[in-house]
């Protein structure tokens, strides 16, 4: 099929080049020249793995190819996604980037004589597709929905993993109200053999994507408050409570003797908080919808507050353990808020950072791909390294944020050897304790402290 994708930004990109390179004529439009120009020359401007690959392969087989007229776009295709960001503003999601392309999409269909499908893929919150959205597009098209198609087609793509993701879908949710764009639809994802479609009205398949989001994000903050409350007890290691939990058949059934391992239960950990591009603003775009309608999302609310307070807490634990931070030089192992990606959006390793500078100390921070990103927040007064030994030469402690694996196989001698003082608070639990404090090093691990009482 022919399909037009709006918006060569994250989404929109792994979906053209992963639809090309399943056989679909893809053209990906955007209003940045430099972004088109560097896409048609095969690099992509965001980090992903593999996708540079994919690109160059895509554009090689003559099926994909990125421009500025979306006009050209929408008339050589049957099928537009619309892929555009919808941040999370004060009072809720910005719609001006839906907004400005409906808009456009409205008066190019005006134009166009055969039938269209035009599909948000875009975050929105419940009812924007089918309310706000097909308003605009029948406003400036002069057409109804029924004339053109109008679907919803959630994403559910990880960073660092997304092309994976996208070739091997879990499932994959059509929004459509009638059965000519849904059948439209169902053709162009019907390359994925074998993965189940599941059809839903509009505002079901959005309310999908939030609710997806909402559960990971509140696995996350509960294990974060099971880790506080562990805490403040005293000698329970939260890492063994969570796999004592995980040990339930209803969660990790056993097959053949062997548990299954679900990759949901890796949310169920410990840690210094959730962050990146999705969860945090999909979760508060939620509960300032829920609010205005009427409802307010108290579990929600909850993992938000838990979310914000959790790199908070983690770095008064320093304090408690290590005294006053001030002068001190402290290296922050990972700026990307998760390992695989250089996004540092809502990183935790960013709100730490800026709270150990409030404390006065001197942070040495690294990441083998994000410190490029994180040195244009200007405001911050960090030395950046792209290798870890720069950071923890000399340090007085050190903090583990994200779980890069080049950080994980740091052995206790390389954090005698570089550091002044060894002290290592592993925030995301990677270390061994008993062999770090065996081989003479002071080591504290989120959701783990000594008997208090
Ligand atoms: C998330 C969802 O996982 C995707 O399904 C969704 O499509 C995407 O948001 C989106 O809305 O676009 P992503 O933001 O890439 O994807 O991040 P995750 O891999 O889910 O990580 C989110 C947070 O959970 C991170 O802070 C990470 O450290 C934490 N996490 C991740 C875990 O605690 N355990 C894991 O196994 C993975």
């Amino acid at each position: 099929m022919k399909v037009s994708i709006v918006g060569a930004g994250y989404v929109g990109l792994i979906t053209g080049v992963c639809l090309a390179d399943k056989g679909h004529e893809v053209i990906c439009v955007d209003k940045v020249p430099e972004r088109i120009a560097m896409i048609n020359n095969k690099h992509s401007p965001i980090y992903e793995p593999g996708l540079d690959e994919l690109l160059e392969r895509v554009i090689g087989k003559g099926t994909f190819v990125a421009t500025l007229d979306m006009a050209w776009a929408i008339n050589v295709s049957d099928i537009t996604i619309v892929a555009v960001g919808t941040p999370y503003r004060e009072q809720g999601i910005d719609l001006s980037q839906i907004e400005e392309v409906s808009k456009e999409i409205g008066l190019i269909l005006r134009e166009k004589e055969s039938y269209h499908v035009v599909c948000i893929k875009s975050t929105v919150v419940p009812s924007t597709t089918d309310t706000y959205i097909a308003n605009i597009i029948e406003k400036f098209s002069e057409k109804y929905v029924g004339d053109f198609g109008l679907c919803m087609n959630p994403e559910f793509l990880r960073e660092g993993n997304a092309i994976e993701d996208f070739m091997n879908p879990d499932r994959i949710v059509i929004g459509a109200n009638d059965n000519k764009s849904f059948s439209a639809m169902k053709e162009l994802y019907g390359v994925f053999k074998d993965t189940p479609i599941l059809r839903t009205n509009l505002r079901t398949a959005e309310m999908i994507k939030y609710t997806t989001n909402s559960l990971l994000a509140l696995l996350i903050s509960f294990s974060n408050e099971i880790a506080n409350i562990s805490e403040a007890i005293g000698n329970i290691d939260v890492q063994e409570v969570l796999t004592g939990v995980c040990f339930d058949k209803r969660l990790n059934p056993r097959i053949n003797n062997t548990l299954v391992n679900p990759g949901i239960l890796a949310y169920l950990a410990a840690g210094c908080g959730f962050g990146g591009s999705c969860l945090p603003k999909d979760i508060k775009s939620l509960m300032a919808f829920s609010e205005k309608t009427g409802y307010v999302p108290e579990i929600i609310k909850a993992t938000i507050k838990i979310n914000e307070i959790q790199p908070v807490k983690f770095v008064q634990r320093m304090e408690r353990e290590i005294g006053d931070l001030s002068n001190k030089k402290i290296a922050v192992l990972g700026l990307a808020f998760k390992p695989e990606t250089d996004d540092i959006r809502e990183s935790p390793s960013i709100k730490i950072i800026k709270r150990l500078i409030e404390k006065g100390a001197d942070v040495f921070a690294c990441d083998p791909v994000a410190v490029e990103n994180a040195k244009r927040l200007k405001s911050l007064d960090v030395k950046y390294s792209r290798n870890y030994q720069d950071a923890l030469k000399g340090a007085d402690a050190c903090v583990l944020v994200t779980k890069w694996k080049e950080y994980e196989s740091i052995r206790p001698d390389e954090f005698k050897q570089l550091m002044k003082t060894p002290v290592v608070f592993d925030g995301r639990r990677v270390y061994d304790k008993a062999l770090f404090e065996s081989s003479g090093i002071r080591y504290f691990g989120i959701g783990l402290v000594e008997e208090r009482n």
